[in-house]
């Protein structure tokens, strides 16, 4: 595919061609011809997505030695495991538009890429385990069952496996809300505690208000995205609210309020200028996790090397035996 951005502006009959495809409701593949635009913006949301199952194992892994009991250790560690797997399978999905993995790498650790800001906030309790598992996890959730409907094939499949180990993640998560919230007075504190840091900074997960999101009308016309960051907000608050009673817990919105005429749950304000804040490196744990990144590749760098060793020694023999 060779991309002429001055054709891709509308004059080409193959982008008329590709959005009757996509009406159409096909699938876009690899091989397949597709706009500049199209590739360019597929590559920025996947790989923000495989950055950020990454970097999401941090906050998670920082509790890993402190689990309470084995069962609990077990689940977390194949949680966290999961996540790097998700984040492999993504960057393999985002290869197929023709960009090199190293290349996102680099990205992410010299901080220009982007991650989920949630990310960026500190695991202060075990609460917070079941608390992430349960919002973040279910967050996650709500958005990628619509990304497994999107227009590009290898990041819908791609999806569609992610999602259901994503659904084992949000269960374990809320096991343990669950059992702390009906435990002591000094759990049920922990937990609710944890609630109310979480949040806001999970409904922000979805990204800027639709007024104020500048990629959303392009990405819905391609069928990249098939909701709005607030239709999957409210969807997202719509499923919860109810699980956070069940439990007997509280969310930190004095606005919260149930609307029988349009059966959503209205919640209040969000506060844009700490996501702007957090989006822009200044989040609480920005420069921590970046730091553990790129220590992570440092140290992961004769596995490389050695990879790549074994790699070239069985192609040469193979090649010898031919
Ligand atoms: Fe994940
Ligand atoms: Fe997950």
């Amino acid at each position: 595919m060779t991309p002429n951005p001055a054709l891709d502006a509308g004059e080409d009959p193959r982008v008329a061609a590709f959005e009757a495809r996509i009406a159409a409701g096909e699938s876009i593949e690899p091989k397949d011809w597709m706009p500049e635009r199209y590739r360019k913006q597929l590559i920025r949301m996947m790989s923000q997505h495989a950055h950020s199952e990454v970097v999401g194992m941090l906050p998670e892994g920082n509790w890993i030695t402190r689990a309470p009991s084995l069962r609990r250790k077990m689940s977390l560690i194949a949680k966290v495991q999961d996540e790097g797997g998700h984040g492999l399978y993504i960057y393999c999905g985002t290869e197929t538009l023709g960009v090199d993995r190293q290349e996102l790498v680099e990205q992410l650790l010299n901080g220009t890429a982007k991650y989920s800001s949630i990310f960026n906030y500190p695991t202060l309790s075990w609460a917070d385990m079941g608390v992430i598992g349960w919002l973040v996890d279910g967050a996650a959730i709500v958005n990628q069952t619509i990304l497994a409907k999107t227009s590009y094939g290898p990041y819908a499949r791609a999806m569609i496996r992610i999602c259901k180990e994503e659904n084992f993640h949000k269960r374990q998560g809320y096991e343990i809300v669950a059992t702390l919230a009906k435990g002591t007075p000094a759990q049920k504190a922990m937990v609710q505690d944890a609630v109310n840091r979480w949040w806001w900074p999970s409904l922000m997960m979805f990204g800027p208000s639709d007024t104020d999101s500048p990629n959303s009308g392009e990405l819905l016309r391609w069928k990249v995205k098939r909701k709005t960051n607030d239709e999957l907000r409210q969807r997202f608050v719509n499923l919860t609210i109810p699980q956070v009673q069940a439990v007997g817990l509280t969310v930190p919105d004095p606005d919260l309020r149930y609307d029988a005429a349009t059966e959503n749950w209205l919640f209040g304000p969000i506060d844009w200028a700490e996501f702007n804040e957090v989006i822009r490196g200044n989040g609480p744990c920005n420069k921590e996790r970046l730091a553990a990144r790129r220590e992570a590749h440092e140290a992961g760098q004769w596995v490389r090397e050695a990879a790549t060793a074994y790699a070239a020694k069985h192609e040469r023999r193979s090649t010898e035996a031919a």
